[in-house]
């Protein structure tokens, strides 16, 4: 096969700005994934064509050489990297070269541990002090950043017990928590400041400060993973035990950790992992596999940078760059314009995307981004995909700064932002026609008035055929005109007449709900229904007696006590009752059920409800159940992977209770189905 020469040269270039960006800068301007297979690339090449292989090659070190700023320390014992698997094939192929080289039939003890998503970093013990703290640089030096790892938390100064080798250099990884880079992010986007696009680079900058004052402020972690120098005494024989007793000694260890034999075990608790991964609280791209028997260890030895024993099972990118195609403006039920990224797909997280949320206006002035551009998307887990930044130097020629526009796409009227508010919205109101869709689609919705049959499309048609222009039209629409819709038969049209008639028996907190109040979801319904009992109570409460009501603050009672001072809204509702939607009085209910009064918090897993009915039988029993906790929670429902929310319920002093102790109490009122 022929090889062009001038491919690994462009390879090397491009690697070694990348290498430079990443390491060097802490500012990426391509996803790890885009890296890997340019690096792959060039590793596939030079195997080829092993005498065009040449000492410099990125290939042949890891890193860039560290900043001028700190001072540069060399590693007694070079810091090595780690191979990779992105399959399962990898994975069994390192297992099998393992057990030739080994020549061993049994099968092998690995430790396997998470990857986690931050900085190495070395620290190095004399005596049971710590003397010295590195940035793995290179792998052959580093910067000492020895003051600014003093002020993390989790790294131990002096150790613990007095057992300890004469000198002992412990390696790990420095990282950020996922609540730790939200609350930073948080924090500098209210003063006006750069945003970090990802934990590992908020963890980064945050160790990379001068001074380290500005670290000590960063909720920065250290999980330890390894030892290098070890002199004046002895550790023990296999992986897992050495980091127990670091553990011993005061370092925080990865509590996910397991040794496991045989590589069938290795490959579930990938899976268990991947699973687990949108759970944990901080960032992991993949899982590390490495031989547990220190002996076998070193029988293995190392290949140029890294050693034979271990390997990185790497987790499908959350990261990928595609092409911006356009930006659409999309007007939503209160008016709000959203800009929405439409994109080249691309395979990213697990799913093919092709829209991404791009927010505000804010939002795209930030980004400064372009129909043109190449950018980077992210979709970790089941958040919306977003666009992270826009990869400046592939910014093709004569694109165009983009424009928030000032008139509403669909109805013409002005756009309008309201003071302290990120969000502009179209000032059309009931003259909008995407605003009366929008307002037609949630009443139909599922939660609110649930009327089976009409979706998003129908509702369109409807509207744009002009046979509606608002939710009380549904209840008098004609057979004849709606089996004349496309796509609509007699059957059909009689259908969803039905269904339309049979929404009319409803309950309360459905009807709040769909009324599509601003800020008033489907648990604010439900609590605004369980306080007051009936619409008329609701509707002449103040705004003290509405601040009473759980979940409701300043702000939602506003949007309340406005959206019933209006005349059009209040005859609206009259005439929907007159039309003959009606539900029970639910004041007689309420009081029967037990659980009134209670707030509930769900976090984490549940093994044996969904989520959705662990809600629905809490709220069957009176409960409120809200999605953060506060002082106001009464009860956190913690399973597997709960993580920022118990930490708050244990601080704030909540009962923690488990889901076997949830389905006894649905047992006990016999709720439980
Ligand atoms: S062991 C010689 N274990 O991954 C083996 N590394 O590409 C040294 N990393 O720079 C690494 N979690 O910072 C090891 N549980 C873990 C790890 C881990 C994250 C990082 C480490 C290193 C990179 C290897």
């Amino acid at each position: 096969m022929s090889t062009d020469p001038s491919e690994i040269d462009r390879l090397r270039e491009q690697l070694h700005h990348h290498n430079y960006r990443y390491y060097a800068l802490d500012d990426p301007q391509i996803p790890d994934a885009e890296y890997d297979r340019l690096l792959r690339r060039l590793q596939d090449l030079e195997t080829q064509h092993p005498e065009l292989i040449t000492p410099d090659s990125p290939s042949q070190r890891v890193g860039s050489p560290p900043l001028d700023a700190f001072t540069k320390v060399t590693h007694q014992l070079p810091m090595l990297s780690l191979g990779n698997a992105f399959s399962d094939q990898e994975v069994a192929d390192f297992d099998q070269r393992i057990r030739e080289l080994l020549d061993k039939v049994d099968d092998i003890e690995y430790a396997c541990e998470p990857k986690l998503d931050g900085i190495a970093v070395s620290l190095l013990y004399e005596q049971g002090l710590l003397v010295l703290g590195a940035t793995r640089g290179d792998g052959v030096s580093g910067e000492d950043i020895t003051q600014n790892v003093k002020t993390i938390g989790s790294i131990p100064l002096k150790l613990s017990e007095k057992n300890y080798p004469d000198r002992l250099e412990v390696r790990g990884e420095i990282y950020m928590t996922k609540r730790g880079f939200e609350r930073l992010n948080q924090t500098a986007a209210e003063k006006g400041e750069k945003t970090f696009v990802n934990p590992r680079n908020a963890a980064a900058g945050s160790l990379r400060q001068l001074d380290s004052r500005i670290t000590a402020t960063r909720s920065l972690e250290m999980c330890a993973y390894s030892v290098g120098v070890v002199a004046g005494g002895k550790l023990p024989q296999r992986h897992t035990d050495v980091l127990k007793q670091l553990s011993q000694w005061g370092f925080r260890i990865n509590s996910e950790m397991q040794a496991l034999t045989g590589v069938a075990a290795c490959q579930d608790y990938y899976r268990q992992l991947s699973q687990k991964r949108n759970h944990l609280p901080y960032e992991i791209d993949g899982i590390v596999y490495k031989v547990n028997q220190l002996d076998l260890q070193d029988q293995l030895g190392f290949i140029s940078r890294a050693p034979r024993w271990a390997v990185a099972r790497k987790f499908p990118a959350q990261e990928e760059i595609t092409q911006l195609l356009g930006i659409e403006f999309q007007v939503g039920r209160t008016g709000a314009v959203t800009p929405v990224a439409r994109l080249k797909p691309v395979f990213v997280g697990g799913v093919t995307v092709s829209n991404a949320t791009l927010h505000n206006e804010d939002e795209i002035r930030r980004l400064d981004v372009r129909v043109g551009d190449s950018v980077i998307i992210r979709r970790a887990g089941d958040v919306i995909p977003q666009i992270v930044s826009v990869i400046e130097n592939r910014r093709p020629a004569g694109t165009k700064e983009t424009v928030f526009p000032s008139q509403c796409p669909v109805c013409p009227s002005p756009i309008v932002q309201v003071p302290g508010e990120a969000v502009k919205r179209c000032s059309g109101g009931l003259i909008c026609t995407a605003q009366i869709k929008e307002a037609i689609k949630h009443f139909a919705s599922r939660k609110a008035m649930d009327i089976d049959g009409l979706g998003d499309k129908l509702v369109e048609q409807l509207v744009d055929k002009q046979l509606i222009s608002r939710v009380l039209d549904l209840y008098h629409l004609e057979i004849d005109a709606v089996s004349a819709l496309e796509r609509m038969g007699k059957k059909s049209a009689s259908n969803l007449l039905e269904a339309i008639d049979a929404s009319k028996k409803t309950t309360l907190n459905r009807f709040i709900y769909s009324l599509g109040i601003r800020e008033v979801g489907e648990a604010t319904a439900r609590n605004l229904a369980q306080h007051y009992g009936s619409l008329e109570t609701l509707m002449t409460a103040d705004h003290d007696s509405l601040l009473e009501v759980n979940d409701v603050g300043p702000v939602v009672a506003g949007f309340i006590l406005d959206f019933f001072a209006q005349d059009n809204n209040r005859q609206l509702i009259a005439a929907m009752q007159a039309a003959g939607i009606h539900w029970p009085d639910s004041a007689v209910a309420q009081n029967a059920a037990p659980l009134v009064g209670l707030t509930y918090v769900l976090t984490g897993s549940l093994e044996t409800l969904t989520r959705d009915q662990a809600k629905q039988q809490l709220q069957s029993l009176g409960a409120s159940v809200t999605n953060s906790v506060s002082t106001k929670t009464d009860y956190l429902v913690a399973g597997p992977g709960a993580g920022a929310k118990l930490q708050k319920a244990q601080d704030l002093g909540i009962a923690i209770v488990d889901e076997e102790a949830l389905i006894q109490l649905f047992k006990q009122q016999g709720t439980y189905q």
